[in-house]
């Protein structure tokens, strides 16, 4: 199991360091969880509008659904009485009922109506996860207490930014393979046609964060790189912190522009993980900025991330983790792999639904 500090609680500030010359050993992959404790994105929160949903994500079979006083809840969808799918019930005021015998469940998971019973027992409930609606989407925490609040841009606020609708992909790797890029300064260079001015300025500013600061020229030849130097600026101040593995949220500050944006990933039952990149906008005040803010712009915004980053998938093919291949190089990702590592997965499989 990963490592956690005496407290029980994952040491997320520590920065390791080593001497210069000495490589530290990279994790081997078995210390890495399979879906590590943190939030994940599920999907639109307008969805909830034709009734409960049913998602199958990270092991887990789950429900989300909109009570009649407005609360979203995510829940284990398999009923606690014989396991039919309370995505195929019905929401009745604030409780979702089994469309299999007709038991309630309150928000909190507990059975609120055993029809023909007058007692209901105990083990009578479900589990229920924790979830925000933001910009329209619905996150949830894969345990039952969030080790941290859902991210947002260090520094913003998210009521001050609109959302564009995600640009999905599946990159063939695994959720750690996907987030070291932060981490990876080499690859800045091959990948993405970047001069970094300088090494990564890496910490940790939060628990369950780590960050990656560096500023770097805009090369490149592919039509957004020619963009971005022409209207954004040729120089570009990164940001990149990654939360619990599996939320990235990045900024890039040009001379004339500040791009904002953040990565979900999802590990997938093949070892593959899904990316959801979603693109903020300032929200405007005015009628012209709505306009063109929070319409072309945004749109703009999603275009050139979303084909930033497919292009980087499919160019990779199909990496893999190998702690030994690792170099010097490398330093900065090998912290990173060591950090990541100490990151837990749920303690229990809780897709059963007993508290
Ligand atoms: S299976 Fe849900 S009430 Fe019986
Ligand atoms: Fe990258």
């Amino acid at each position: 199991m990963p490592a956690t500090a005496p407290d029980g609680e994952l040491d997320s500030r520590k920065i390791r360091r080593v001497d210069p010359g000495v490589l530290r050993q990279a994790p081997d992959e078995s210390a890495f969880a399979r879906y590590p404790q943190s939030w994940y994105l599920l999907g639109s929160a307008k969805q909830l509008a034709r009734g409960p949903l049913s998602r199958q994500v990270l092991g887990l079979d789950l429900v989300a659904f909109r009570t009649e006083s407005g609360r979203v809840v995510v829940m284990n969808s398999r009923c606690s009485h014989l396991g039919a799918d309370l995505s195929r019930g019905k929401v009745v005021g604030d409780c979702i009922e089994c469309p299999f015998h007709g038991w309630r469940y309150s928000p909190d998971g507990r059975c609120s109506r055993i029809p023909n019973m007058t007692s209901i027992p105990e083990r009578a409930r479900q589990t229920v996860y924790p979830v925000v609606e933001r910009h329209g989407l619905l996150f949830f925490f894969n345990a039952r207490i969030p080790l941290f609040p859902l991210p947002f841009l260090i520094d913003d606020t998210p009521a001050d930014f609109v959302a564009a609708k995600p640009v999905s992909f599946v990159a063939d790797c695994s959720w750690y393979m996907v987030s070291a890029h932060g981490y990876d300064s080499q690859h800045f260079a091959t990948v993405h046609s970047r001069k970094l001015h300088g090494p990564l300025q890496v910490d940790c500013p939060a628990p369950f964060a780590r960050r990656s600061r560096y500023r770097a020229d805009v090369l490149g030849a592919a039509y957004y790189d020619r963009l971005l130097r022409r209207f954004a600026g040729s120089t570009v101040d990164i940001s990149i912190t990654t939360w619990g593995g599996t939320i990235v949220t990045i900024s890039g500050a040009f001379k004339r522009a500040i791009s904002r944006f953040m990565i979900c990933l999802t590990p997938l039952s093949d070892g593959k993980t899904r990316c959801d990149v979603i693109a903020f906008a300032p929200r405007a005040n005015t009628v012209a900025g709505r306009l063109f803010a929070q319409t072309v712009g945004l749109w703009i915004r999603r275009l050139f991330t979303g084909a930033y980053l497919i292009a980087e998938t499919e160019s990779l093919g199909s990496p893999r983790y190998n702690p030994l291949s690792l170099v010097h190089a490398d330093s900065e990702m090998i912290d990173y792999f060591c950090w990541a590592a100490e990151l837990s997965g749920p303690s229990e499989n809780p897709s059963h639904g007993t508290a």
